[in-house]
């Protein structure tokens, strides 16, 4: 993230309460000013000076909670008053619909901050890389399961569904998986990794993204190891052993750029059809949704209604909505916009499923680092004060809730 972003985030007007929820100005105490204004120059001066000091050391000594020592200071002893945080996105969704996150690996195990939010915010969580392959199995056939179990056991305990991301991706195929092999060979490794996998974690998943950005932007298969050396039956293929390995979770294919009526959209409408038609287990079509500012898909609702068309479940699986540094008031509008846009298109197929951010806060978004230029993408602000974006969300929530409360 660069210093704009940390700037610009809704960080420098808003005024928080000690648990750091923003509070709207109209709570913010004015008798200071009032003081001020009756008392001499020179004790005023001395006065700001000893209140900046007093400020400093108390910034230095605790009053940010960040991650690290400062979490270990010892919990005051009387219990705070609860304030009350922002609402609960999970609480405010329709039974049939789920609202996740991403999560990032080393936020979940370092920062109390985050866990509270992704535990009191989301009902569905996919892990934001702790299930890919370089990950679970960085040498052949030894696997490494320590950050995806702790994510799949905070999932449990928060009483969150598991969205498995992904089993197949051509941008995370181990080094070791070498092209110089025989198609069988390949194939053989292929089914291993999957199987493996899948059975890990039977009965604890919901959904698997089974393959992962399958297409070229032109709508066509795109081309990658797995195309070159096993052919289209490779997709079909990985939904079956999939399916095999855990017949109860629902099995999605996923891709970026579909989420409006584009020509990548169109070959993957094409391709979910002969897929089924072909007989593989496809049950859901996840859409990315990684949105830039200013670039808002085209008809997205319309889009997912001809998919859900085919007889299959819908979800947003990866949104984020990236603004153009240096962000501004107007675009932080502009991009609680885009996110209620993306929700209706949900809430309007009857099939879609859930909703997933990639990520709910800015400190730890992948905009930061693969968008340069970009940023601030989130809807919690890098010190987890909720932006515009979330109250766009929970307002477009509130108001279904109460027109059909059940
Ligand atoms: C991204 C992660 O967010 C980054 O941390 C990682 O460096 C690269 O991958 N589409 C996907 C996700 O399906 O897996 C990607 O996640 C973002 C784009």
């Amino acid at each position: 993230m660069t210093e704009e972003v940390r700037a610009g985030a809704a960080t420098g007007t808003v005024v928080r309460t000690d648990d750091g929820w923003p509070v709207s100005p109209s709570r913010v105490p004015t008798s200071v000013d009032r003081t001020m204004s009756r008392l001499p120059r020179a004790r005023v001066v001395v006065l700001s000076v000893v209140v900046l000091v007093l400020v400093a050391c108390a910034a230095y000594f605790g009053w940010d909670r960040g991650v690290g020592p400062v979490e270990s200071v010892a919990a005051p002893t009387a219990k705070p008053s609860p304030t009350p945080g922002p609402p609960a996105l999970r609480d405010l969704m329709p039974p049939n619909v789920r609202i996740g996150s991403a999560v990032n690996g080393q936020m979940l195990a370092s920062d109390a901050r985050y866990r509270e939010t992704l535990s009191s915010q989301f009902n569905a969580v996919t892990s934001e890389n702790a299930m890919k392959w370089t990950i679970l199995e960085p040498k052949r056939g030894v696997y490494d399961w320590s950050a995806s179990d702790q994510f799949v056991d905070f999932a449990k305990a928060n009483g969150q569904a598991v969205y498995g991301h992904t089993l197949l991706w051509h941008s995370n195929t181990p080094v070791w998986v070498t092209e110089s092999w025989s198609p069988e060979q390949l194939r053989a490794v292929l089914k291993q990794h999957i199987t493996t996998v899948v059975s890990r974690y039977r009965g604890k998943i919901w959904a698997w993204d089974v393959v992962n950005e399958v297409l070229a932007e032109d709508g066509s298969l795109r081309d990658s190891l797995w195309l070159r050396k096993l052919g289209p039956r490779y997709i079909a293929d990985a939904f079956r052993w999939a399916h095999e390995a855990d017949p109860d979770a629902r099995l999605f294919i996923n891709d970026y750029g579909t989420e409006g009526r584009t020509r990548k959209a169109d070959g993957l409408l094409r391709l979910v059809k002969e897929l089924r038609a072909g007989g593989a287990p496809v049950h859901g079509v996840g859409f990315q949704s990684h949105i830039r500012l200013g670039a808002p898909p085209k008809d997205a609702a319309g889009n997912l209604r001809r998919f859900a068309a085919l007889g299959v479940s819908v979800a947003i699986t990866e949104l984020d909505v990236r603004i153009p540094l240096p962000v501004t008031t107007q675009k932080l509008l502009d991009q609680a916009l885009l996110y209620q846009h993306m929700l209706k298109a949900c809430l309007a197929v009857a099939t879609c499923e859930s909703v997933t951010l990639w990520g709910f806060t800015d400190v730890s978004s992948w905009i930061g680092s693969h968008y340069p230029g970009y940023g601030a993408a989130c809807v919690f602000d890098e010190e987890f004060a909720p932006k515009p974006a979330h109250g766009a969300l929970a307002q477009e929530l509130s108001a279904r809730k109460s027109a059909s409360p059940n």
